[in-house]
């Protein structure tokens, strides 16, 4: 479905060179939860990024189905491929009614005609489990997972085949977290979507994903399928990470590298 390959990314800063990506190649296939981890700077939001046409890559290409992925893509193929990041707030105008923010990516991509929208933004917020009165409201009148809801139904506005989340449920407190988690799980099936899921959080991983790569300082350090590297981790690095994960039982505890 989406096929990387050999991508690099570096940024120049004062003459400082950070080598972000060096030389990615990966395949992720239509339907996987496909999980991005390994840690901070290790690459992962410069990744989504040159997928979603946001950064330009020094090398490489990008491949959605039979279309070659540049940053300047038509709006066919920018609606295909959809991003939720970890700030709601700072992803939701705060001058814009939650009915102006979802609206925009209808008109933009023509989804319905006019007379329609405001059904449609309707139909949208049921997706993400809010009521229709949450259209004439602000984003500061909203708590963190219903700011987070609302990005995620203006995700879906456009009728994506692929959503990339970043980070999406770091930001909320735990129980609202499980609640995303599970959200975003139903809409998966529903809408039947590809996911590029990026997490600091190995137990995410774990309980839904079906691939996991892990990056290390701009390279691919592991990739496969998730039972497998979790079981079976061949590089220190992804050992040390998943030695990290808290356990709750005994069980967890056994499938940990010692
Ligand atoms: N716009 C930019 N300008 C300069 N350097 C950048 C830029 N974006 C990322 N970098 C650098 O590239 C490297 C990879 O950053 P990136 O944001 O992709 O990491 P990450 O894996 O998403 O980290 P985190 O888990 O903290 O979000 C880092 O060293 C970062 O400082
Ligand atoms: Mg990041």
């Amino acid at each position: 479905m989406i096929e990387v390959k050999n991508i690099s990314k570096k940024f120049i800063i004062k003459s400082n060179i950070v080598q972000a990506l060096d030389n990615i190649s990966l395949k992720i296939e239509e339907s996987d939860c496909f999980a991005i981890v390994g840690e901070s700077g290790s690459g992962k939001t410069t990744l989504a990024n040159i997928i979603l046409g946001i950064y330009n890559q020094d090398n490489g290409e990008v491949w959605l189905e039979d279309s070659l992925l540049s940053s300047n893509r038509s709006l066919n193929l920018r609606k295909l491929i959809q991003f939720v990041q970890q700030n709601p707030m700072s992803t939701l105008n705060p001058k814009k009614t939650i009915y102006n923010t979802i609206s925009l990516p209808l008109k933009i991509h023509k989804i319905v005609s006019n007379d329609k929208i405001s059904d449609r933004v309707e139909k949208l917020l049921s997706y993400v489990g809010l009521d229709a009165e949450f259209m004439h409201r602000y984003p500061d009148t909203l708590s963190g997972g219903q700011k987070q809801r609302v990005a995620i139904a203006r995700a879906l506005a456009s009728e994506p085949k692929v959503l990339i989340l970043d980070e999406p449920t770091s930001a909320l407190d735990v129980i609202v977290q499980s609640k995303v988690l599970n959200l975003l799980l139903n809409i998966k099936n529903k809408f039947n979507l590809t996911y590029i899921f990026i997490t600091h959080d190995l137990s995410v991983v774990k309980n839904i994903a079906n691939r996991v790569l892990v990056m290390n300082k701009g390279k691919i350090d592991e990739f496969g399928k998730t039972m497998e590297v979790f079981s079976r981790p061949k590089s220190d690095y992804t050992k040390t990470l998943i030695r990290a994960i808290p356990t709750v039982t005994d069980e967890e505890d056994e499938i940990k590298p010692k």
